[in-house]
């Protein structure tokens, strides 16, 4: 097989969730309580085989007690936790199929690169050669070779991070749990290593839970994205879905930049009412003519951000911003804005997604 082929045939088909075929994860009915608050509120999630997810959400939402449940390190109070079809949730974490990185990488500081690679493989006794190959493999995997008999306090943050991530890879799990392994990455280093994770995932076809607060990183790596709030799964979707159609006003305002306004759109312009409408910044076109659709605007305000301008907008009906490439308007300036395309919401769910006619 080629390197192609085998990528497409562990792409995943995005079947939903108990419509049969292989499943990687598939996780029922989980609840936590933690220090007398619910943490985790009955949670299901299905990862299909070879599928990555990203579990994506604010910071204290519950994302890291959810993996912490998944790989065995904290009991449930209640939930079934199944790996390609295997009941899990009885087993200690070293006897589940899964292996785990840690939001802080936990790596022994008095080892080598090569041995805290390899420790998982010693502890399930295998041969000196074998763990040898493999933590090779690893460290070749994730281009840590160079740093085989480094120790962690010698070597940078990032490389800390892929020493972990290869710890988990060596194991060959048939899960792959990843608490925000690029969090210490500089930003180039970020886009590299995400390229590298996703490129590895699908060439060994693992499914991998990944755990995110960065939107950017979990729309360009994931299959399907399960947004997550106080304990619970909003919308799981494929990125483009979760940007175009988000379910909820929180995914929406999560998601992507939105202006957010309370009122309802009548013929492209806002008037005062009980829906909320957003709109993508992408959506509101400025023009200095004047066209069918738009409104006189004048440009409050220019923030630059290196390939685009965000720009403020006055109309006499709304503040909107909007996102402009190229020559920017500059503050004063006096034109027209249109609005092209809004999300309206009641009491925070999706009641229309649609462009605006005129
Ligand atoms: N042992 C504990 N006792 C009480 N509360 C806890 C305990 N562990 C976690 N929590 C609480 O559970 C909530 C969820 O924590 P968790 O670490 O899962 O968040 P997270 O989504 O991973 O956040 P972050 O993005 O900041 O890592 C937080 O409010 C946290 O304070
Ligand atoms: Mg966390």
């Amino acid at each position: 097989m080629t390197l192609i082929e085998e990528i497409h045939s562990t792409t995943p088909t995005h079947r939903e969730t108990d419509a049969g075929g292989s499943r990687g994860l598939r996780v029922r009915g989980l609840h936590k309580v933690l220090g007398g608050r619910t943490i985790i509120d009955n949670l299901d999630l299905t990862v299909q085989d070879g599928e990555l997810v990203s579990l994506l959400g604010p910071s204290g939402c519950g994302k890291t007690t959810t993996l912490r449940m998944i790989a065995g390190f904290l009991a449930p109070d209640a939930g079934s936790i199944q790996v390609h079809d295997r009941e899990v949730s009885a087993l200690g974490a070293e006897k589940r199929p899964s292996a785990m990185v840690f939001q802080n990488y936990a790596l022994w500081p008095h080892m080598t690169v090569v041995k805290n690679v390899g420790f998982p493989l010693k502890l399930r006794r295998l041969g000196k050669k074998e763990i040898e190959q493999r933590v090779d493999a690893a460290l070749a995997l994730v281009n840590l070779l160079h740093h085989k008999n480094s120790r962690p306090a010698r070597i940078s943050g990032g490389e800390q991070q892929r020493v972990a991530l290869a710890r988990a890879l060596v194991q060959e799990p048939e899960l792959l749990l990843l608490d925000e392994p690029l969090s210490n990455l500089d930003a180039k280093l970020r886009v590299k290593v995400r390229e590298d994770i996703r490129e590895i995932q699908q060439r060994l076809g693992i499914t991998t839970l990944i755990v995110t607060h960065d939107q950017d990183e979990a729309m360009s790596m994931s299959d399907r994205i399960a947004v997550m709030n106080a304990g619970k799964i909003e919308q799981f979707s494929r990125p483009a879905e979760l940007y175009s159609r988000p379910e909820t006003e929180f995914v929406a305002t999560f998601i992507g930049s939105l202006n957010r306004i309370e009122g309802s759109l009548v013929n492209g312009a806002v008037v005062p009412g009980d829906d909320v409408i957003g709109i993508r910044p992408e959506d509101v076109v400025f023009t200095l003519h004047a066209s069918f659709d738009a409104r006189p605007a004048v440009v409050e305000r220019v923030v630059p951000h290196g390939h685009f301008h965000e720009i403020y907008l006055k109309r006499d009906d709304a503040t909107l911003r909007a996102f402009a490439s190229g020559l920017p308007p500059a503050p004063g300036d006096r034109g027209h804005a249109a609005i092209q395309k809004a999300l309206t919401f009641r009491q925070g769910r999706l009641v229309t997604a649609a462009g605006v006619a005129a």
